[in-house]
């Protein structure tokens, strides 16, 4: 992997792993390569817990799905999804779920089957490291400059990872169970979670190969 361009455009969320995990020599280099991402101030607020141990991992998904079976739909720090969702935003959304879906040859009112492809995500689909990033509870305290921050940040590692042949996928649905999360992981109290990063051995399965398309430049881009 040489160019940035080659290492964005060869990543993709992969949705099922090998049951490899990634050696620590490895998570260190990329996390010590992320540490030079910017951020306002310089002020470095991601505090990252990267998880490899088997047994706390199945605990912290057990936790989060025990909290989805008692109907509880969120339990966390900070409101990732628009609360309204209106176009485009809400157009694109659909579209890639349907097209994810349509692949995977699994019907719109296929609700069990679409919530275990959710759940998934909690078993780390098969992946067995990952990282969960959290923040100072007073950092986004009336603020939410460190979002953009700690989002960077995600990139970096995401892109560090293509570098060393590994995959990832990006987890909100994580964000969304976070007080869990940090119970489950009994992190500090001042620390509130903001995402995890599953990362590890991409396997060939036919989820992995689906590639949502992105909108042209024309609709996103203003040249002045
Ligand atoms: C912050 C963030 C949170 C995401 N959360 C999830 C998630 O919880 N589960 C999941 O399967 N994909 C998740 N994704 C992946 C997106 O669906 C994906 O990035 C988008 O559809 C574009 O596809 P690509 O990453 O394969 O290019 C997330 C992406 C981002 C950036």
């Amino acid at each position: 992997m040489s160019t940035v361009t080659e290492a964005l455009q060869s990543r993709s969320s992969k949705r099922s792993y090998l049951p490899k995990p990634v050696p620590r020599d490895i998570q260190e280099k990329i996390l010590q390569a992320a540490a030079m991402t910017p951020s306002g101030a310089n002020m470095q607020p991601w505090v990252t817990y990267a998880v490899s141990d088997k047994d706390i991992l199945k605990k912290v998904g057990d936790a989060i799905i025990e909290k989805m079976d008692t109907g509880v739909v969120h339990d966390q720090f900070i409101q990732y999804y628009p609360v309204n969702w209106t176009n485009p935003y809400k157009k694109r959304r659909i579209v890639t779920g349907a097209g994810l879906y349509k692949l995977m040859e699994v019907d719109r009112k296929d609700e069990a089957t679409r919530l275990k492809m959710w759940q998934d995500n909690f078993r780390w689909f098969g992946a067995q490291t990952v990282f969960f990033v959290f923040t100072d509870k007073a950092n986004i305290d009336g603020a939410e400059g460190v979002l953009i921050d700690c989002g960077a940040y995600m990139q970096s590692i995401m892109l560090l990872a293509r570098e060393h042949g590994l995959d990832t996928c990006p987890q909100g649905s994580t964000t969304e169970f976070g007080k869990v999360v940090a119970k489950a992981l009994d992190v500090p109290d001042n620390l509130a979670l903001l995402y995890s990063v599953v990362i590890g051995y991409a396997d060939d399965a036919k989820i992995n190969t689906y590639q949502p398309a992105r909108t042209s430049l024309e609709e996103s881009v203003t040249f002045i």
